[in-house]
């Protein structure tokens, strides 16, 4: 896990950004797996000035994968995270809406959507890289804490503390969803690339938890340890309960160059 400490939010947005386009330069038909969330939008509205700039990568080929999805609101609703990723990102890339894929919320078809959307993770060969938030409980994706370290796709429960920390995109509590249908965190961990970013006081304490305390399920992010390649790209507040913050420092001011991330 490589963990880079950077200042703000919007340096957080331009590395990510810059991740994001490295991957998609290398491989035109690349396979990103994006994340809903206040979190990542310095990010999106990043690659979106680049791509506006001309200075982006094109993005007619690649395809996209949410982690998410809320279970119970009309087809169209715009705090859908199916609406939410086309408004904030996929429509301003030119990446065609048949070519963004999320779990199929329709009330019918429940019990086997979590197994249908594994199936089109699998046939589109897998996500390249895979943007994540962490919740303040230190979820990932829905994946409250209890979550098993190996689910799959699956409808879950939110709790009373994400449903309240969602509740600002909702006109009030009542109107925020129960249920979602999420990536497993077994699901997150086949990605090649995972990018967590986390920016803001609220997270310091989830982060530190993910980052250096042990792998527990009551702590879902921690999984993460177990993965071959994670970036973790915090700014000043949220790295702010990190015991090794200044390692993390000194590792990245001195990569090598041709690494990259
Ligand atoms: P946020 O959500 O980016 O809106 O803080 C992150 C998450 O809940 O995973």
């Amino acid at each position: 896990m490589e963990v880079v400490p950077l200042t703000d939010a919007d340096e957080v947005g331009r590395i990510a950004a810059d991740v994001v386009e490295t991957v998609v330069r290398r491989r035109a038909d690349a396979v990103l797996g994006l994340a809903t969330g206040s979190t990542p939008l310095p990010t999106y509205r990043e690659l979106v000035r680049r791509h506006r700039a001309s200075v982006g990568p094109s993005y007619a080929r690649v395809r996209c994968f949410n982690l998410d999805e809320y279970v119970g609101l009309p087809a169209g609703h715009p705090q859908s995270y199916r609406a939410t990723i086309a408004r904030e990102l996929t429509d301003d890339l030119g990446i065609a809406p048949d070519r963004v894929h999320g779990p199929d919320p329709a009330p019918d078809g429940l019990a086997d959507a979590g197994a249908r959307y594994e199936a089109a993770l699998e046939s589109a060969g897998g996500v390249d890289v895979q943007l994540l938030g962490i919740g303040s409980d230190g979820h990932l994706a829905f994946n409250e804490p209890g979550s098993s370290l190996g689910s799959l796709t699956r409808i879950k429960t939110l709790t009373e503390q994400t449903r309240r920390d969602n509740a600002r995109f909702f006109g009030s509590l009542d109107d925020v969803p129960r249920h979602v249908l999420t990536q497993g965190l077994g699901t997150i961990l086949r990605a090649r690339h995972l990018l967590l970013i986390a920016t803001g006081a609220g997270k310091a304490e989830a982060l530190a938890a993910a980052v250096e305390g042990p792998v527990s399920a009551s702590c879902p992010a921690s999984v993460l340890q177990h993965h071959p390649h994670v970036t973790v790209l915090v700014d000043e507040a949220a790295a702010g309960r990190l015991e090794r913050r200044d390692h993390y420092r000194e590792v990245y001011d001195a990569k090598p160059a041709w690494q990259g991330l």
